[in-house]
């Protein structure tokens, strides 16, 4: 007999971001799915960040759920929703984003935020969206047909896409859009040595938390200068309703317009791609929604199931509590795997198949209970419409050209680039 059976098996690390630029460790949740669903996962200094005490890892679908619907044992406020833990000092202005806040408090924001991201103001910005994404396309088909027959879709299409749609919705002038993205790939990106370029150094000589105070200070000047824009030139966006609103005060306004910035634009950035990918990847699904054998709406569903672009989330335990028969202990960290509940085969008949009609689908990409994602009706809506363009772009095929480059992060699914084949027309 050789090796230990796999229930004996070690551990597996899921937590080093260096693995998630490999590919999602599917082999890995799953073996931890079924022996240790509750694991314990160590948090050594990597690629010059700090170490951290370590963490429980949630990798069952039904235990992701139950931990992000039950905020009063799984808090957000505790030690806000990043693996990472804060720095102490930071805490206090963390918390007053809302996705660090537990019910009641949250339900405040919650309520007046939403207010300003109804359906009918979202649906408006489709032919806007629809236009870009032709463009985008068009252009980038034309130049691959011009060079050597493959584009980037990332660099040429995706990126642009999430960032000017957002840019869009929330009313940021054209000429302050560099600006976002800048500051977007700040805070997403710092795991990445690729994207984050040197990290910025505190007065300690550490690597200084893109979330802290001092690294966001410009991002904030320039939410309170887009408010006062807003209200001496109101528009129909949402930093003009939110400028309005007499009961938002200034800092949650700013810190409103930062949290909107990073999870209206990377978690796109990573779905574009993602969904893409997969489609290039399985011709016949592609060709079966391009001949509108199946709708585009239940295709955006399941290609957000298998490729979430968001990978953790993190909640700190307000008691001790037990988990899937894991005794867990007040103050703990409880991070929860949104790719592995996706492919959970007690959920999901056949996780692994790409099935553009499955339904029902009750995948967690947008997470679930009190913060579940505000943005989800105006990401599934460009979705839909990029997936609908690109099949008027390329009706004949969508060919991979290599394989994709990938983040190196364990909390956003981003892909750096992906060529795809642009058959002569
Ligand atoms: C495919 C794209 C997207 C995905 C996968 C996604 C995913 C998520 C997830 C998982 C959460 C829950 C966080 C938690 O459990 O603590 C969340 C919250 C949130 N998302 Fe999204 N998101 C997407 C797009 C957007 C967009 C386009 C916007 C805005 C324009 C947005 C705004 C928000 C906000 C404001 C929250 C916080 C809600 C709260 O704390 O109550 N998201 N999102």
């Amino acid at each position: 007999m050789s090796g230990p059976a796999p229930a004996e098996m070690p551990v597996p690390d899921i937590f080093d971001p260096r693995l998630y630029g490999q590919g999602i460790p599917h082999d890995l949740y799953r073996h931890l799915r079924d022996h240790h669903p509750v694991a314990w996962q160590e948090e050594p200094e990597v690629l010059g960040w700090p170490a951290g005490p370590g963490f429980w890892a949630v990798t069952r679908h039904e235990d992701v759920v139950r931990v992000l619907k039950d905020s009063a044992t799984y808090s957000s406020y505790l030690g806000a929703t990043q693996i990472r833990d804060p720095d102490p000092a930071d805490l206090p202005f963390i918390r007053r984003m809302m996705l660090n806040q537990d019910p009641p408090h949250h339900r405040r924001l919650r309520v007046l935020v939403s207010r300003a991201f109804t359906p009918k103001r979202i649906d408006r910005f489709t032919v806007t969206v629809r236009e870009r994404a032709r463009s985008l396309l068009t252009r980038a088909v034309a130049e691959a047909r011009a060079g050597d027959g493959t584009c980037d879709v990332v660099t040429q299409v995706t990126d642009d896409y999430a960032l000017l749609n957002l840019t869009d919705l929330l009313g940021v002038p054209d000429t302050d859009r560099a600006l976002l993205l800048h500051w977007t790939q700040r805070v997403i990106g710092y795991q990445d040595p690729d994207e984050a370029g040197t990290p910025e150094l505190g007065a300690d000589g550490k690597p200084l938390n893109p979330r802290s105070p001092s690294a966001l200070r410009d991002m904030f000047a320039y939410a309170h200068a887009l408010a006062a824009h807003k209200r001496r030139h109101p528009a129909d966006d949402v930093m003009t309703s939110l400028a309005t609103d007499p009961e938002l005060t200034a800092p949650e306004l700013e810190m409103f317009f930062f949290l909107l910035v990073v999870a209206g634009n990377d978690t796109v950035r990573s779905a574009a791609p993602g969904g893409l990918h997969l489609l290039a990847e399985h011709p016949d699904a592609y060709r079966s929604l391009c001949d509108g054998e199946v709708g585009f709406a239940t295709a955006v569903d399941e290609l957000l199931r298998r490729h979430p672009p968001v990978l953790t989330f993190r909640r700190t335990a307000t008691r001790d509590t037990e988990l899937a028969g894991t005794r867990i202990r007040a103050g703990d960290k409880v991070v929860v795997f949104h790719a592995s509940a996706n492919h959970d085969e007690r959920v999901f008949p056949a996780p692994f198949t790409l099935d553009l009609a499955r339904t029902p689908n009750p995948h967690v990409s947008f997470g679930d209970g009190p913060h579940v994602c505000l943005g989800a009706h105006f990401a599934r809506l460009q979705l839909r419409v990029l997936y609908e363009e690109t099949c008027r772009a390329l009706p004949a095929s969508l060919e991979p050209a290599g394989s994709p480059r990938r983040l190196v992060s364990n909390f956003i699914n981003g892909m750096k680039s992906l060529r795809v084949r642009v058959p002569n027309a």
